[in-house]
């Protein structure tokens, strides 16, 4: 289990945390390696279906992370994000899935550091939890 590197999938907002992912890079800062970045507009137009989609095809762990509250560019998509993920929360557990492996973070544009650290934590957490239970189960 040493050698275990988890799969963590990043759905970040185009306008904040994505560009927060790109200050960390342009500064250099060291975080997980394992993390892939999947770029979407707005937290709001994130369909639950995919988060599962993730969890199903092996992430160890999945962050949804978009704009503070209150400076969602489309007004009101990161509230719509915070109940998705309110309820995948509650669905995971029926697939198997421990519902610490999803987390939802709000990350500014000028937060490098903060996404740096965040999916940096998220990766020893999902280190901590081992392989996916998705993943298990197709090897067994
Ligand atoms: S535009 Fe960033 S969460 Fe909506």
């Amino acid at each position: 289990m040493q050698d275990f590197e988890p799969t963590v999938i990043a759905f970040v907002c185009n306008w904040c945390t994505y560009t927060a992912a790109d200050l960390a890079g342009t500064a250099r800062l060291v975080y997980a390696p394992s993390v892939r970045l999947i770029r979407i507009m707005c937290t709001g137009m994130l369909d639950a279906k995919y988060v599962i989609k993730a969890f199903l095809e092996g992430a160890e762990a999945v962050l949804v992370s978009g704009c503070r509250p209150g400076d969602c560019h489309y007004l009101n998509g990161n509230y719509k994000a915070r109940r998705r993920v309110k309820l995948l929360k509650e669905i995971l557990p029926h697939f198997g899935i421990v519902p610490e492996r999803l987390k939802l973070t709000w990350i500014g544009a000028s937060d490098g550091i903060e996404f740096a650290e965040t999916v940096t934590r998220l990766a020893e957490t999902a280190r901590r939890l081992g392989p996916s239970e998705a993943r298990r189960a197709m090897i067994l």
